[in-house]
Parts: C-alpha cells; structure tokens; sequence
C-alpha cells in the first residue's frame, strides 16, 4: 500500500490555512517549507509563511524583569529565510486566486514513498474558463541544499497572454502571537541585505542576519516547458527592487496547453560554509544539470532504503496505520543530521518554540532513530557533543564548579530559556542526554563514538550531579530542581531526576571500568579530563545511595519530597475551556497543587524498571493519571507503554489513541505553529516499547508483544547491532525474524533465543502482561 496522506475535495480558508501550511510543509532535517500557497492568500488571513534551516539562527533579546545574577540576556531564535515560494500567474490579466467559489476538485497530497507533497485543484476564471493546476513541492533528502517547486498548469478552455512572476524575496520577518507564551512575542527583522547578483539565468540573494552575524544565500533558477518543449530562459525579464527579485515570463497559450515551471532553489549558510555564495553557485549549477526528475528517483531511493529500515503496519485500522507512518515520515523530515543542528520541538515545520531543540529530542524522538536508522540517531549524538564546552559554560553561569549543564532549550548549544524555574532548573536534560547515549550504545554497540564522545558527556554530566548534589544523612539528595511536570516546579528530591541522575552516574561507573581495558586510550582519558579513581568511586557511592522518593502510606514514588503535601486540584469540576491550564492560571498558583501537565514519575517508571517495584508502578500509575491534564503533547504516550506493561490493555489505547492522531486531528488545537515531533516519536514507542514491550539491552532485545483488541495485527522492524529484524504479531502468534546481519540474542516472553541470519521464530502470543 502506498503512504499517503491526502485531503480531497476540500476548500482552504482562514480556519484550515495555517493547519494545513504545517500538514503539507517539505523538510528534510536541513530545509523546512511551510505548506504555504505560491500564490498567496488574502491579506486578512493569519498565514505564516515561512522557510527555515536546521541550525540557522539569530539572537533576540530575552526581556528579564529584573536583572539578577547570570539570567539569561538574549536567545537564539530560528530564521524565516528568503521567501522563493511565491509563484503568481496572470490568465489575460487575471491574478490566480483561490476562493471558494472560483475553485474545485482542490485536493492536497503528501507522497510519504516518493517525498513529496501536491496540491491540485481546478480554477475557473471570470470569464468561464478552467485551468488545472498540479503544485508538487520537494525538499530532497539527497542534496539537502535543494527545495523545488514544481508547478504545472494546463488550460481547458483558456486562449490568450498569460505572464509567470516568480519571486525571490531576502527580506522577510518571523511571526509572531503576543497571546501565546510558546510563541515569539515580536515579529522580528532578522535579516540585513548583503549582496545580490544574476548569472547565468539564476539569482543569488546574500542576505546577513542582524544580531548573531550569519550569512545565508539563496539562489533560484528556472527551467520552463511548454507542452514538454523548454522555452528559452532568455526570454525571462528581471525585477530587482528591494532585495527581491521578481522573474516574469511571458508567453501565449490555446486550450489544451500544458506548462511546466521548475524552481530550483539552493539554500547555502555560513554555519555549514566558508562561502555561501560561492557554495550556492557550485550547488545551483549542479542540480540544474542533474534535473529535478534524476532528484525525484534519488528522493524515492533514499525512501525506499528510509521504509526499509523502518516499517510498520498496522492491520485493522487503516486511518492508525496512515498516522502512524505520517509521524515517522515528520521525524524523518525533522533530523538534522550535519553535527550543526538536531530536531526541534516543531521540526521544521513552523516557527512554535522558535526553533529550539529540548529534551525531547533525546527522551522521544532519537529512540525511535536509535532503533530504526542509527546513523541519524548518531549525528543527534554527534550535536551534544559539539555544544559540550557550552553546556560546561552554562554550568558555570549557574555557579557550578565542575561539570556540564545542557540548556533547556537551544539552537547553538547557549541556554535559551528565559523562565527559569520552568526552564533552566529542568536539570535531568543531563541524565535525558545521557540516557540517549546509552540506549543508542546498547542498540548499536558501536564503541567507537562511546570511547570518543559519549563516555565526555557522561563524565561531564554525572560531575554536574555530584555539584548539584549532595550527601545527606548518608542519601544522596538533588534539591531545587524542576522535573518534567512543568506545573510544579523548583522542588527537592524529584523522583524523576533522581533517578536519572542514578542511572547517569550507574553507567558512567560500569563503562569506565570496560574502557578501563583499553589501556593506553583509558590513560589519555584519564589524563585529559582530569579524571581520578576517588572521584569515580564518589559518583558510585551517590548513584548506590542515590534517594529516591517512596511513600509507604499510598505505595508509590512521591513526585518530590512536597507533592503530597499539597492539595490535590479538582480536575474532574474544572471547565473544559479552562485547558491547557498554563494558559489561564499564574504559574505560582499551579505549582501549590497536585496536579500535572504530563508524566513525570510515570516516565521514570518506564525508563528505569529496576528502581522500583511492579506493585509500586501499579499504584503509582493509578494515583498520577488523576491528577495528569495532558497539557503537554510529550504525556498521553508514557501513559501507553505504561499502561501496556501493567496489563491495563483498555487504557493503554486510549492513551495510545490520543497520542497517535494528535496533529492530524489537531486535537491541542495548536497544530498550526508547527508538528509536535515529541508525540510522534512518543507514539512510536507506545507500539514498539508499549504494546510490543521491547527493552534494548546490551546482551540482546527483550520482547513481551501484546495485540490491542482493536487490531487484527501489526508489524515492525528494528536494527539492533546491525541486525535487521522484523516482528510480526497477529492474533495467534508472535514471529521473529532476522533480516539481515549476524545473530541477535531475543528474549521472547522470557525465554531466550540465538536467532541468526534468516532464521525466525514464532511462539504463540501472550496476552499476559510483561
Ligand atoms: C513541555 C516540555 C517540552 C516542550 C517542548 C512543553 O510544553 O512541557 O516538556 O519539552 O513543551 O515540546
């Protein structure tokens, strides 16, 4: 079956306009296209018209109240770049215009097998006359410079001149919503003029960005065909005013004339380039002469390869199939994969969280990359450790002596976030970075990037603890921390923390004692980070006596050492329209109740099974769902693979279901600013974490697969080592099979199995719990 997300028969007004701009954007983890119109839309309408490089950044200042010690001053903020979307074309003097009324068959496309999106639609003018357009958009995943616009129309019925004005517009602003804390509160002007120049039939733009000194080129170039013939490029004319560059082309058309416009538009900056301009040229010609159909074959084999790897059926429900593959195509487009840039809160698909990368790259988004196409999962890696000295200079700025604290939230690796207690005191972005690290080595164990990169970043992130930290009454107690629920925040003892803290600190130990091995790189090691046996020694007697909140009244994990002090908020009587509650009530007002924007110690539970017991995480998850609003888009997907572990089957779908359609169904009603990347990798792990129970450990994968009532099957496939496998689970049996690489260690419901290369298994499902 093809991967198809489609809309038929629809019309594109006020209401559906930004949602869709976001459904259809084009990204390919450098370029990200908002779904927006060539053409344009009425001037009344909210539209955010915006493309955007992974990684590409000004600052803006961060207005603080009052000027205390080291608050943050400024932040980085993503760059709407030069606008080569619009495309406009006159039918004997008449503008093409969607309405409702002048416009039919309007369908839009997103070819998730071929990597493209369409629009296609036809349009009568005031005289009668139809014209159908095919719009297909691309942002290649082979050169990731490249976006095009492919713009096809043939006319019915229509005689007479038509003229073509394409634009190139360097100056452009980024949105903005004053009512909205996650969105930016100015429509900023980040770019300066630079530079422009036309050679060769192709324009370059150089613009600068104000503040942070960055360069970024664009360079557009057009190929034109009439009924499959090319006209001559000479025959375009130039308007350059302003930083823009308007190309118009002219010609007469009959009925039944097809014409075929390709944009090519290179994208080049000076965080990837010495020369952007010169780069953009080599990168411009060199498409042109390969041609946009050699890129749409390219674009299919890197797919292709991408499904491979990846794919997932669902069987019984095709609507959960189509959204769940729409979720792991936005992760794909989201990924930066240079070592520049990561994955952002809304990928590259609007300016939500203006760009920034948070924890929900490590915590939801890289597992799915980890066990999918590690390579990717590699680069997200390979970021953290590039932005390492910044995250030590941020520690220092909060007055640590020793160690790393990554930011909250970034773009180049500086804190970004200006509300601290929601923010920066979110410390477990340490253990969530470190808890990447270690499931991507246990899935790949590939030692090499540990002995290089990952073993620095544990070092530095468990010295953060053992400053943040310290011993009392012979625990090791974190105070003054937030944890993941942003409604309660700046408390002791966070069990989510602690936790992760533990597991930072456990890991850093053990691996140290296999590097250890290696002799001379273990010396260098030592050597260069200062590193001595009493200090790890000290880092294991905090993780051994690391305090970890335990109620014995309600037997479960407290969130903090004050949560159950506080009254519990009456979710159940508070209005509909009083939601999300961060929109309506004063931050200090929420945090002295028990209640929760997204799972917090539930999340813990399902990353660290051994740090509590079955029964614990049974009452545990009963008392926070009461207490849990959802707020959050990173919450009802723990709630699943929590769910499905303790055997609540009904509940682990439902959670399953709120998490799965949330973009396409818009149902936080912000879609609009951009995808909520963190919930589509989360809904990927509720199958393969949730309802499959896969655990990745360094002696093998552990398997315990359950079949949702709902369904009549589902299937998946994971890398680990190397290995391809594929898990098939259909209402009788549950079947392993290893695709490709050397033997895997499976544990399937407890018992465990050597399976080697096109070798399977296949045991009888078991619908008991984990
Ligand atoms: C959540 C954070 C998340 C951020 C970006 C917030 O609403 O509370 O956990 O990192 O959104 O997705």
């Amino acid at each position: 079956m093809r991967r198809l997300y489609q809309l038929k028969n629809i019309t594109i007004n006020e209401e559906n306009l930004l949602l869709q701009e976001t459904i259809f954007h084009n990204a390919n983890g450098y370029i990200g296209v908002r779904g927006t119109l060539e053409e344009g839309v009425s001037s009344k309408w909210d539209t955010m018209r915006g493309m955007y490089l992974n990684g590409f950044y000004d600052v803006a200042p961060m207005k603080q109240a009052e000027k205390l010690c080291n608050l943050i001053e400024d932040k980085d903020c993503m760059v709407n770049v030069a606008d080569t979307q619009t495309i406009q074309v006159l039918f004997g003097g008449e503008r093409f215009f969607m309405t409702e009324h002048n416009t039919r068959d309007c369908s839009r496309t997103l070819d998730m097998d071929n990597g493209i999106t369409s629009r296609s639609l036809v349009w009568n003018t005031q005289y009668g006359k139809e014209i159908c357009f095919d719009i297909v958009r691309m942002a290649s995943f082979s050169e990731r410079s490249l976006f095009v616009i492919d713009y096809q129309f043939t006319s019915e019925d229509f005689e007479g001149d038509i003229v073509i004005e394409s634009g190139q517009n360097g100056l452009v602003k980024n949105y903005c919503n004053v009512n909205d804390p996650r969105m930016a509160d100015e429509g900023a002007v980040h770019l300066q003029k630079e530079n422009h120049c036309i050679e060769d039939n192709a324009g370059y733009l150089v613009s600068s960005t104000i503040k942070s000194g960055l360069k970024v080129t664009s360079g557009v170039k057009h190929e034109l065909y009439l009924n499959d013939s090319p006209c001559p490029l000479s025959d375009i004319t130039y308007e350059e005013k302003d930083h823009r560059i308007n190309y118009v082309f002219k010609f007469h058309i009959k009925p039944g004339d097809r014409v075929r416009l390709i944009k090519y538009t290179i994208f080049t900056d000076s965080v990837r380039w010495d020369d952007c301009l010169e780069k953009a040229m080599e990168k411009l010609d060199y498409v042109t002469s390969v041609g946009v159909d050699e890129f749409y074959n390219r674009q299919k084999a890197f797919l292709t390869h991408f499904w491979n790897n990846s794919a997932m059926e669902i069987s019984g429900d095709d609507d959960l199939n189509a959204s769940v593959e729409f979720n792991m195509y936005q992760l794909l487009q989201s990924a930066g994969i240079d070592g520049h840039s990561s994955i952002a809160a809304k990928g590259l698909s609007g300016e939500g969280y203006e760009g920034h990368y948070f924890w929900d790259t490590e915590m939801f988004m890289l597992p799915y990359f980890a066990l999918t196409n590690p390579e990717i999962a590699r680069k997200l890696l390979d970021f953290r450790y590039t932005t390492l000295a910044s995250a030590k200079e941020n520690a220092g700025l909060l007055g640590h002596k020793k160690g790393a604290l990554y930011p909250w939230r970034t773009i180049t690796g500086t804190e970004c976030s200006g509300y601290f207690p929601s923010g920066t005191a979110q410390y477990h972005i340490n253990g969530d970075i470190a808890y990447a690290i270690i499931l991507y080595y246990k899935a790949t164990g590939d030692w090499d990037f540990m002995r290089e990169k990952g073993m620095k970043i544990l070092l530095e992130t468990s010295r953060l603890w053992m400053d943040v930290g310290n011993f009392c009454d012979d625990k090791f107690v974190i105070n003054c921390v937030t944890g993941p629920d942003e409604y309660t925040c700046m408390v002791n003892n966070n069990y989510y923390t602690n936790a992760c803290a533990k597991y930072n600190l456990e890991w850093f130990v053990k691996l140290s004692e296999q590097f250890s091995r290696e002799e001379s790189a273990w010396k260098a090691f030592v050597r260069e980070n200062n590193l001595s046996t009493d200090e790890i020694c000290e880092m294991n007697r905090a993780q051994e006596n690391m305090y970890l909140p335990y109620d014995e009244k309600l037997g479960i994990n407290p969130q903090d050492d004050s949560f159950l002090q506080k009254p519990v908020w009456d979710l159940k009587n508070t209005d509909q329209n009083q939601y999300p509650l961060l929109m309506h009530y004063h931050p200090l007002y929420l945090y002295r109740y028990q209640v929760c924007k997204q799972a917090d110690t539930i999340l813990a539970h399902y990353l660290f099974p051994e740090y509590q017991d079955l029964q614990t995480e049974i009452n545990s998850f009963l008392y926070y769902e009461k207490v849990t609003t959802h707020d959050s888009s990173l919450s009802t997907c723990v709630f699943s693979i929590m769910a499905s572990k303790l055997g609540m089957k009904d509940k682990a779908y439902q959670y399953f279901g709120d998490s799965a359609k949330l973009d396409l169904m818009n149902t936080h009603k912000n879609t609009k600013d951009g995808i909520h990347a963190a919930n589509m990798g989360g809904c990927y792990m509720a199958i393969v974490n949730g309802f499959a129970g896969v655990r990745i450990e360094t002696d093998g994968i552990y398997l315990a697969p359950q079949l949702p009532e709902q369904w009549t099957g589902y299937s998946f496939r994971i890398q680990y080592h190397g290995s391809l496998l594929e898990i098939q689970v259909t209402e009788d049996e549950c079947k392993i099979q290893n695709l490709e690489g050397s033997p895997v260690r499976t544990v399937l419901y407890g018992t465990s199995y050597i399976l080697g290369k096109g070798k399977s298994i296949s045991v009888r499902i078991n619908s008991k719990t984990a």
